[in-house]
């Protein structure tokens, strides 16, 4: 597939975007209530997401960032996936909260709680923007998503299509 060069088409909005974030916001609030959480972002995608979500949740949390990279061309994981930097912090006891851009296959995800799960955190949930079931390789229990989408390629709002687009302020398909 050649995508570039191309100019995206919009799929969700910059505003349709913020409402969902602040909703999802209120329901993590809401569910953590009186408690103390760590954010978890997924690097690279997660960054503009997380930003925007952190700043809607009104509760004493920390954040760090877990560098995943799925080997594979552009368009497709392999399901291989390596640790490029690992979380700054320890998360035994702690409630941590994953934050990714989208669940495509599900493969990352799958590595991810099991790392995780080694190292003994009280709780762990899932936050993701979006979602592609139609591509789930393995099933995983996304507890707090923005937006279900078809199988197509999207970049913007921090996805990116070859290192590129994540600058979008809204997601927009390719194909
Ligand atoms: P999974 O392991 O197949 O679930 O893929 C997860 C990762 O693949 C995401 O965190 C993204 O970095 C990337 N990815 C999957 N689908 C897309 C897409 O449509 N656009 C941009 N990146 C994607």
């Amino acid at each position: 597939m050649d995508l570039k060069n191309k100019r995206p088409a919009v799929m969700l909005s910059t505003e349709i975007i913020q409402k969902r974030v602040v909703e999802m916001a209120t329901l993590i609030r809401q569910d953590y209530a009186g408690q103390e959480l760590t954010v978890v972002g997924v690097l690279k995608g997660s960054f503009i997401f997380m930003a925007d979500l952190v700043r809607e949740i009104d509760l004493p949390l920390r954040c760090d960032f877990l560098g995943l990279s799925s080997y594979g061309s552009a368009t497709e994981s392999s399901g291989v996936v390596a640790i490029t930097k690992d979380l700054d912090g320890p998360v035994d006891g702690r409630h941590v909260l994953v934050i990714e851009d989208i669940i495509d296959t599900g493969l990352t995800m799958a590595y991810l709680l099991q790392n995780l799960a080694t190292r003994r955190p009280a709780s762990v949930k899932i936050a993701s923007l979006l979602s592609k079931p139609a591509r789930r390789q393995i099933e995983v229990k996304i507890d707090y998503l923005g937006f279900t989408i078809e199988d197509r390629f999207v970049v913007g709002y921090g996805l990116d299509f070859d290192g590129q687009y994540r600058n979008l302020p809204f997601i927009g398909t390719m194909d």
